[in-house]
């Protein structure tokens, strides 16, 4: 069976991200499973004039917030649907692209490069590590910043049962990972849950320099 048929089914059961959050914002970014939480885009360092890459791009929600500051963005996501969510959501965005293609097929065809590459919750908790970064790492600037975030290990979360394997890693396994696939300055941390909920969000940020 294809990726596209379990992850097309899984997409038509996720509730559509609200269209303005807790502070009156449009357009935002969120790193975890938790409404108006966490960190902002600045884990990502300055984005105007940045080429972006969003590896399981979703909705498009993410990715749309860092073109408004100025990027631009190139979404991949293997299911159907969710490239036609995120072009009727924001298809009209100047300088704002979705393709609809598994993100190792994406990245063996494609020739250009990213400054910026991300995935929440995304394709990197995914595809196997030691066939992903390759393929990101010789598709990224130099000095490029790969972030990613996932459920931290032995959680349970979203997946559609015939979509494969989920790559949880703990902290020092995704350092001896990414440092093993040439990046650097790996900067892994557990963002705390809301008041009254359980389970953090792993955030990872690793540098292509
Ligand atoms: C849990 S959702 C998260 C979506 C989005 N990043 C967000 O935060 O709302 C995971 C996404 O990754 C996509 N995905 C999973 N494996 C993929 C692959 N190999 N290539 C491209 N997209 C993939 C799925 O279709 C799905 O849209």
């Amino acid at each position: 069976m294809s990726l596209a048929e379990p992850w097309d089914r899984y997409a038509a059961g996720s509730t559509p991200r609200r269209t303005v959050n807790a502070k009156g914002e449009t357009t935002w970014l969120n790193w975890t499973q938790y409404a108006d939480h966490g960190p902002d885009e600045s884990v990502l360092g300055p984005v105007a004039g940045r080429r972006v890459l969003d590896l399981g791009s979703g909705s498009g929600s993410n990715l749309a917030h860092l073109v408004t500051l100025g990027a631009t963005g190139q979404g991949v996501d293997v299911a159907p649907a969710r490239e036609r969510v995120a072009r009727e959501r924001w298809g009209q965005m100047p300088g704002l692209e979705f393709r609809t293609v598994d993100v190792a097929a994406f990245l063996h065809e494609t020739d250009e490069t990213f400054d910026v590459v991300l995935s929440i919750f995304g394709a990197v908790w995914f595809v196997d590590p030691d066939t992903l970064l390759p393929l990101i790492r010789s598709r990224m600037a130099p000095g490029g910043i790969l972030a990613f975030s996932h459920l931290p290990p032995g959680s349970q979360g979203p997946k559609p049962a015939e979509a494969g394997l989920r790559h949880d890693h703990t902290p020092d396994e995704w350092r001896r990972i990414l440092t093993g696939h040439g990046f650097s300055d790996v900067r892994v941390s557990l963002i705390e849950p809301p008041e009254g909920r359980a389970v953090g969000t792993m955030l990872v940020r690793a540098s292509a320099a």
